[in-house]
């Protein structure tokens, strides 16, 4: 099984330990959910699995891979993959070409065939072109892949990002809020597909600051403050931990 596995994660910027000491995994297969108030430390925890941020302390592994040191890219080719808490396209670049780049690691020819100038790079173009189209179709965005994703609308956008994620073919799916600014319908809709993503073998990491939509989603939730994890469990019982409604007093997001 490759479970991400975080072992006592720590980060600190200059004086401020914006994480700390924190453990968690998340299991293929299942949505698990990261919440917290603002600046808890939630987005640094992603940044540190991706590798954007060194660790100060800890281990993150994936499976039998210990991936604490391993550079952005090494760790993207281990399958995980993510999406943004502020959308980040190319607006100007179609839907499809947006879908197409995340298909970009798995091109075997354009190395030796870019240098040659041979037939290999465009006929793998052509198939990564197809493999993009079909995404869409999964995604309900084929209609729109001829337009500039800058254009969509704010959910179709979030739609296009997570098919570019999906493209990337990840064991593991970080979603950093990815229904924030959604209404219902459009927050349920992205709902079905992170369960069809979950029950196709993909373990999913979730912040999210609607709690009704972290209960509907997933089985087990860590909550963090200050950078500490101060819960976890299921849904339902974490949301009543004396510490976690501490935590989330004055929060505008608790009522989600
Ligand atoms: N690159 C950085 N340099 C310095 N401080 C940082 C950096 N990134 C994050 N921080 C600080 O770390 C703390 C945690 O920030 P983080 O963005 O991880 O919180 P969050 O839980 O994602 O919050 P939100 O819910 O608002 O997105 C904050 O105090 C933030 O200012
Ligand atoms: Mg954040």
């Amino acid at each position: 099984m490759s479970a991400l596995r975080l072992e006592g994660v720590s980060k600190s910027f200059g004086g401020l330990r914006a994480v700390s000491d924190i453990t968690l995994s998340t299991p293929v297969g299942k949505i698990t959910g990261l919440i917290g108030p603002n600046g808890a430390g939630k987005t640094t925890v992603i940044n540190l699995i991706t590798g954007t941020l060194s660790l100060t302390d800890g281990r993150v592994c994936l499976g039998d891979s210990d991936l604490t040191t391993a550079e952005p890219d090494a760790i993207a080719r281990h399958g995980i993959s993510r999406t943004f808490q502020n959308i980040r396209l190319l607006a100007e670049a179609t839907v499809l070409d947006n879908v197409m780049i995340g298909f970009h690691r798995h091109e075997k020819a354009s190395f030796v065939s870019g240098l040659l100038g041979l037939g290999a790079a465009r006929r793998e173009t052509a198939d990564i072109r197809a493999k993009s189209a079909e995404l869409l179709q999964r995604f309900g965005l084929l209609r729109y892949a001829d337009m500039p994703a800058g254009n969509l609308s704010y959910g179709h956008q979030r739609r296009v990002e997570m098919a570019r994620a999906v493209a990337t073919d990840p064991k593991i799916l970080l979603l950093d809020e990815p229904v924030a600014g959604m209404n219902d319908v459009e927050a349920g809709e992205l709902g079905d597909l992170y369960q069809e993503l979950a029950a196709s073998g993909i373990g999913l990491l979730m912040i999210e600051h609607n709690v009704r939509f972290v209960t509907r989603m997933c089985e087990h939730v860590y909550v963090m403050a200050s950078g500490r994890m101060i819960s976890e469990g299921r849904p339902g019982a974490v949301m009543q931990d004396p510490k976690v409604v501490a935590a989330y007093l004055g929060d505008k997001h608790a009522q989600g």
